[in-house]
């Protein structure tokens, strides 16, 4: 049993590859093969053509289908590119054809590695892409600075249950794409963080940061987060944001 690790960043040993591969340590933990993919050693080509999957193969190349198809969980790790996945990993997304992703268990990591912006919309476009392949997906992890320790932990537990599923995979029922929207769409509707925005984007920040710290400046940003939470009950999404701003400043710019 196969679980392959895509690693979406030009940079081979950058924190993508950590994140990967602390998931692809997990899996091989409970008995799973595991093993690595660069993208960025493919000569992946942006797509222009109009979208057949024969065409496809012209895109990304056959070996990396055919490694995808072969293999039985995906992690796919992407790095942040103002607030985005970066565009080697989207190409990858467009080209690569896997004829039996239906139901592939597979997990997404984003990291942005930076402010931390974009740590949400990253890993939400990881998922996007699952959710239209209808493969199932599990555990979004959005990554930044600020939480890498404990995000590498929780990529060990992610990566083993993950090659547990493998082992009793789970296609959607229906006998084609059309006929299975229903029940992808209810296994999506569970997964965290996918209904998620900007405001929370920062709110998320603002709790990794203050996790992390101590002090009268630590208690200065509790009070504006707890502040930002109260208004996001209330439905006042845009104060929100501005208490949550307040937080994630009061500790980025002190650090
Ligand atoms: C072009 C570019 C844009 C970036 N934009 C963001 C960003 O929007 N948010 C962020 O937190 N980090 C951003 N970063 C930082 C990367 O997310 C960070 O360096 C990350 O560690 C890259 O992954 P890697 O180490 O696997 O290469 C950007 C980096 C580059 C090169």
């Amino acid at each position: 049993m196969l679980v392959l690790g895509i690693v979406g960043s030009p940079r081979k040993d950058g924190r993508t590859n950590q994140l990967v591969g602390a998931a692809l340590e997990g899996a091989a933990s409970v008995g799973a093969q595991v093993q690595a993919a660069y993208l960025v050693d493919y000569a992946i080509r942006s797509f222009t053509g109009s979208g057949g999957s024969s065409q496809a193969l012209t895109y990304c190349p056959a070996e990396l289908s055919a490694l995808c198809a072969q293999a039985d969980a995906l992690v796919v790790g992407a790095p942040v590119y103002y607030g985005d996945i970066n565009g080697l990993t989207k190409d990858f997304m467009d080209t690569v054809r896997i004829p039996n992703e239906n139901g592939k268990p597979a997990l997404g990591i984003s990291i942005a590695g930076g402010s931390g912006k974009g740590l949400l919309s990253g890993v939400q476009s990881i998922y996007h892409w699952f959710y239209h392949r209808q493969m199932r997906a599990i555990d979004p992890t959005p990554v930044s600075r600020f939480n890498l320790a404990q995000a590498l932990e929780g990529l060990r537990a992610s990566g083993a249950r993950l090659a547990e599923l493998a082992r009793h995979p789970q296609p959607f029922p229906g006998a084609g794409r059309e006929d299975r929207w229903a029940d992808v769409l209810a296994h999506y509707a569970t997964l965290p963080y996918l209904d998620r925005g900007p405001v929370d984007e920062f709110v998320l920040l603002a709790s990794q940061l203050i996790a992390a710290a101590s002090g009268a400046q630590a208690e200065l940003a509790r009070t504006e987060l707890l502040q930002a939470l109260g208004l996001l009950q209330a439905g006042d999404r845009a104060q929100a944001g501005r208490h949550a701003v307040k937080a994630y400043e009061l500790l980025y710019y002190a650090g």
